[in-house]
Parts: C-alpha cells; structure tokens; sequence
C-alpha cells in the first residue's frame, strides 16, 4: 500500500516535471524548470547545463540593501566576489601576441556588476609604462600572459557607481606595482577619486565600518585594497591585511572541513580585523568543474569558515566562474552568508524586515 502510493506519488511528480519542461519557455520557467535558451528562463536565472540537462539556473545576486535596508555597517552585509575578475574568456589581445594563460570568468566586468558582483579581485601590474592586468609569475607581466589596461577595467567601474549611486564597490588588489604613485595615476584617471573611502575611517580595533547608509551618503562608495603594505602609508591604499581575515586561497583551501589563513593574514580568529574574505577556486581553473564546486560544496565551506573565524560570517566570497552552478551557486551562497548575518536565518530571503534575531519567514522557494 504504502510502495503503491510512493510510487504513484513519484509518477505524479515525474509526470509533471515532463509537464512543466515542456510547458514553459519565452521567460516563464522557472528555478531549475529544463530550458533550452536564456530566454526561456524568468528574470534574473539563465538556462546553463551543469552535468546534465539545461535547467534555469540563477544568474543575479540578491540586492541585499534593496530587500531589506542599507542602515547597518558595511562589514553586516555579504558580497559576491569574483576572482581575477579581469581573466576573462574571449578578451581579445591588446599586445598584439596571443595569450598563452588561463581565464577564471566569462563575462566582462561591467556584466559582473549588472549581475550583482560587488567585489573584483585584480591583478595589477606595471607594463608598457602603465599599469595592466595580468597573470603572470614573480611579478613580471608579458605581453603573453597580459589582459588589458588597468584603466578599461577601472573606466567600467566608475560608470557602474556612476550609474547606481547606492552601490558600493570593494577592489582588491594583488599588487606588483612598484611606479611610484602608479595606482593612484590610475585610479584618478580612471574618474574614481570622487568614490574614494579615505583609509582613516577604515577600523583599526575589530570596530564596526561605518553604516552603508552613511557611505552611500558622502558618496564613498569605492573601497580598495593593496597587498602592498607600504602603500597604505605613501599613497592611502589601505593594506588588505591590516582590515580583513582570509583563508588560504586554490586547491588548499578546498579541502572540506578545513578553513585556515593565508599566509599573509592574521588568524581567521582574529577578531581586530572586521572584515572576513573566504576564497573558494582551484589554482588552476578548470571550467567544467566550477559548477558543482559553486554548489553545496561553497556553502560547506561557508560554515567551515564560519567556525574557525571566530563564529563570524564571510563579508565576501571569492570564486571562479561565478555564474556557473547547479542551481542556486554562488548566489545562495551570498543569501546564507547575507542570511546569517543580517537576521541569522540561513537564508536573507527569510530575513522579516526589522528583526535581527534568527525570526525566520519561510520561503517560497
Ligand atoms: C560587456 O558585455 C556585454 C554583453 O556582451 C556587451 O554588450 C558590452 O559592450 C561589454 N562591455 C564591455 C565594456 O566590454
Ligand atoms: C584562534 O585559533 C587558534 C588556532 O588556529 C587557537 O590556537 C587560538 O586559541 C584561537 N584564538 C581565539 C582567541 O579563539
Ligand atoms: C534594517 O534591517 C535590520 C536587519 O534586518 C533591522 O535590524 C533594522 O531594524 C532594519 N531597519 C529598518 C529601518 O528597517
Ligand atoms: C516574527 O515575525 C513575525 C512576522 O513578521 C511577527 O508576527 C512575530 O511577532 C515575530 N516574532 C518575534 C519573536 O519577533
């Protein structure tokens, strides 16, 4: 009795899965609905095949500010984060030889920012009297492993904030700029000096960061971070480390269960600095695994962290691919994080606007 009506229920099911695959297309499927173009898929998912089938997987992240409100210290609030954010398939050469290096994303960065990335990792190098993004080894960039001019990639940011004037946008820098004054040369060129976040109202003791409200309000809404110490003191660049914990970056930060600092940071527990950065990419990007790894196993790594930083929660969350997933990715990822954060339910679509304390709606999805 009990077989038959498990198995009625599963054909029921079965049958109405085929219903809706077939049913659904121009923009009407829905979350994890099976697609066979993007714009089969409602707003804000995309059809893309992990392993299998094609499915309407999400493509935005969740404005964190605009369900909720803005009016809570910037280091309450989660941000997706790309890695090497500049690397990206398809960017044609500027040197003139061919690249010989690997990508970590697919779309430019002005359609990071549209989707909800809040957080570029860039690689910042100086070449051809300037500085570019590269990838390259022992700080030296060549004309096969470079992207682009810095300033591109800045220009794009600076229409973006430009264009939204209540986001705020964080840079962080793997810094091999040596030229005196380089960055700054770009940052100003790059018409982002308007956005700038001065260095001295950045806290020092584990202190809140002053509320988004607030940064939003003097219109300091870029936030940049060097891996170069001594610029904090010549050219206001704050020193990534003096303000933020990580976690080992690549392949050795993958490892279930274990979340520990890089090098260069102090302890995850370490509780003077206010901000948590949690990597979560291979060394070497390798595309067709990013999807599952933007999955569960993101989310794992979430909590993994999560308890060895001191029971704090990842500020911004670093990978490759950010788009790619079974499902939810790295946007879900994002709402835990946001979730736990803003209202400590798992999820900030749970959060009931006003509450603080784990008072958690259910979701519809
Ligand atoms: C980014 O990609 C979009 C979509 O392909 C394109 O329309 C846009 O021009 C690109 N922007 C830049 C700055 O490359
Ligand atoms: C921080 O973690 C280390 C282990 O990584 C541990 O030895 C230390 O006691 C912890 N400190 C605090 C304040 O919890
Ligand atoms: C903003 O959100 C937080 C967290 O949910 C909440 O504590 C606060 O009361 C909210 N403020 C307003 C004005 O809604
Ligand atoms: C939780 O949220 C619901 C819905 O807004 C509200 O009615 C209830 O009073 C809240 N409970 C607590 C303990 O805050």
């Amino acid at each position: 009795m009990a077989f038959f009506g498990r198995m009625f229920h599963l054909i029921t099911v079965f049958v109405l899965m085929i219903k809706v695959a077939i049913a659904c297309s121009n923009g009407e499927c829905k979350f994890l609905d099976e697609c066979s173009s993007n714009a089969d898929c409602e707003a804000g998912l995309y059809c893309f095949s992990c392993l299998a089938t094609s499915a309407c997987v999400r493509s935005t992240a969740t404005n964190q500010f605009n369900l909720l409100n803005n009016s809570l210290p910037f280091n309450k609030y989660a941000f997706l984060t790309t890695h090497n954010s500049f690397a990206i398939e398809g960017e044609p050469s500027h040197t003139g030889v061919p690249r010989l290096t690997f990508n970590n994303q697919e779309d430019n960065v002005t359609q990071q920012l549209n989707n909800g990335v809040r957080a570029l990792m860039l690689d910042t190098y100086d070449f051809e009297g300037d500085v570019w993004l590269c990838h390259s080894f022992k700080g030296q960039c060549y004309d096969y492993t470079a992207f682009e001019p810095a300033i591109d990639t800045l220009r794009e940011v600076e229409a973006f904030l430009s264009a939204n004037p209540s986001e705020i946008v964080t840079v962080i820098l793997e810094d091999y700029v040596q030229t005196p004054n380089g960055l700054t040369k770009v940052f100003t060129d790059a018409g982002l000096m308007k956005y700038w976040f001065p260095v001295s109202k950045m806290p020092k003791n584990g202190g809140d960061w002053p509320l988004v409200s607030e940064m939003v309000a003097n219109n300091q809404r870029l936030l940049v971070f060097t891996s170069i110490r001594s610029k904090e003191q010549s050219e206001g660049i704050a020193y990534q480390w003096n303000y933020m914990v990580e976690n080992q970056y690549g392949d050795d930060g993958m490892k279930a269960g274990d979340c520990f600092n890089r090098g260069e940071s102090s302890p995850l527990n370490d509780t003077s600095k206010s901000l948590v950065l949690v990597n979560y990419f291979r060394s070497v990007p390798m595309k067709s695994l990013a999807c599952v790894q933007n999955s569960g196993n993101l989310i794992d790594m979430l909590h993994t962290c999560h308890d060895a930083s001191g029971n704090r929660w990842a500020n911004f969350v670093a990978v490759d691919y950010y788009k790619r997933s079974e499902g939810g990715g790295t946007f879900q990822a994002v709402d835990t994080s946001n979730g736990e954060l803003l209202c400590g339910c798992n999820n900030v679509h749970s959060c009931v606007p006003g509450s603080t304390s784990g008072n958690c709606s259910s979701l519809f999805r």
